[in-house]
């Protein structure tokens, strides 16, 4: 596991020391990202090899402990997660990372945030949360023996405010948006002696979740496909995956063109694709944030900048489809390929009906889409958009509305989406 050579702004680039717990950027605010001195990665770090015991699958995430930080690693068993193909598309493959401890994606950024804050000898670590990053945090600090103390709006799926429970956690239940969690955790910070780990204002969640790049390179033989798709709240994963093809550029591990970045939101929640719409570098606050993809209600990222830079970049898009939508494909997958998406994974899997649809992406293209929960983690509110009873609804209970509307496949589609700057009536 190499050193921290330092850690460097994403914004103005000012360089700050690793050796003890840092936050943002003490000059300009901005995310801070991990640097390693990458020609002496270049020697000591090797692409795994299936055969070595440390790059086994039970190695999850740590299977890239050459180019994580030097840790002992508070593990799980997170990361190294199925990279499955769709039954029906035979170019599209959904990164299952259900699979995950606590059900999510999130226990890999967790892991690691939570690894460097037992080694920089943090005892109380605090959250807000659109409920899974408090779920794994909690998970996490109960294996660190660390305090937790989680911040979440009141609405959160009920496993959720379970998982933090049962963890141990010290857990807050908000009336309003993870924004307002963030206020109050900020307000109390100093004074309870917690430290934020909130999304983006630490560096290590991102060098977690940089493992799901490494990832989806290493398991489609070390080669990019052409386009990834990425649910997007925060956008950690996403910011996280473009460091790790940097990074894997740097050491010779990959060539070729980086995939076309997709964001995808929920209509009701959708900063980053209004932003892409409208061109702007930043986004805006989406006020009244409502979906049933609870872990898209992020009404102001605070990464936002660098998203829209990500998105720019790779010539992706962001694109928010409505909730009924979503829902459709939740189903669709479901029935027809055997896997119950978090909603989030189905406002990817929705997304690439509708751009297949709209000739924005082939059907040769390869397409990695991240289902980046589970939706058994969701069973209250799933039931609650199908407009079932979650304890008295089964095979009695009534379907959903058949909607008006369906693409070439039979799948729902909205009456209008938005696709990057263009407003498509069906
Ligand atoms: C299941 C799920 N998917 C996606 C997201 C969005 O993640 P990110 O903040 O990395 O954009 C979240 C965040 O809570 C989530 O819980
Ligand atoms: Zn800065």
């Amino acid at each position: 596991m190499p050193a921290i050579a330092y850690l460097e702004c994403s914004r103005c680039h000012a360089h700050v020391s690793a050796e003890t717990p840092q936050t943002v950027c003490p000059q300009c605010g901005a995310a801070l990202y991990v640097h390693y001195d990458m020609d002496e990665l270049r020697h000591s770090a090797a692409r795994p090899d299936p055969a070595a015991a440390d790059h086994a699958p039970s190695a999850g995430m740590w299977r890239y402990a050459g180019v994580l930080p030097d840790v002992a690693p508070v593990t799980l068993g997170e990361g190294w997660t199925p990279m499955l193909r769709s039954r029906r598309h035979a170019n599209l493959f959904l990164k299952e990372e259900a699979n995950n401890p606590t059900g999510t994606f999130k226990a890999r950024g967790m892991a690691m945030a939570v690894s460097m804050a037992r080694h920089y000898g943090l005892k109380k670590l605090a959250v807000p949360s659109a409920g899974n990053a408090a779920g794994a945090l909690a998970a996490y600090a109960a294996a660190a023996g660390i305090e937790a103390h989680i911040f979440m709006p009141r609405d959160v799926p009920k496993a959720n405010y379970l998982e933090g429970l049962a963890y141990g956690a010290n857990v807050t239940l908000v009336d309003g948006l993870i924004s307002d969690c963030a206020r109050i955790v900020a307000e109390r910070r100093q004074q309870e002696g917690w430290f934020d780990v909130s999304t983006l204002k630490e560096p290590f969640r991102i060098e977690g979740k940089k493992t799901m790049g490494y990832e989806l390179v290493e398991q489609l033989g070390w080669e990019y496909p052409d386009a990834v798709f990425y649910p997007t709240g925060g956008g950690v994963g996403l910011i996280g995956m473009w460091k790790a093809f940097e990074e894997m550029e740097a050491l010779g591990w990959v060539t070729g063109k980086r995939p076309r970045m997709f964001a995808l939101q929920a209509s009701g929640c959708a900063p980053i694709s209004r932003a892409f719409q409208q061109q702007a570098s930043v986004s805006e606050f989406f006020a009244d944030a409502s979906t049933f993809a609870a872990g898209l209600r992020v009404p102001k990222p605070f990464g936002d900048a660098i998203i829209l830079q990500i998105l720019a970049e790779s010539g992706g898009q962001a694109l928010d489809l409505s909730d009924e939508i979503i829902l459709g494909s939740l189903l669709d997958w479901a029935h027809n390929e055997g896997i119950l998406l978090s909603p989030e994974g189905a406002a990817a899997t929705a997304a690439y009906d509708y751009l297949l649809c709209h000739n924005v992406l082939k059907k040769s293209d390869r397409v990695v889409i991240f289902n980046t929960g589970s939706g058994l983690k969701y069973a209250d509110v799933i039931a609650e958009a199908m407009k079932i009873d979650a304890h008295t609804g089964g095979v009695d209970s009534p379907r959903p509305a058949v909607p008006p509307e369906k693409d070439h496949r039979g799948i729902e589609l909205p009456a209008k989406s938005h696709v990057g700057g263009i407003i498509t009536p069906q």
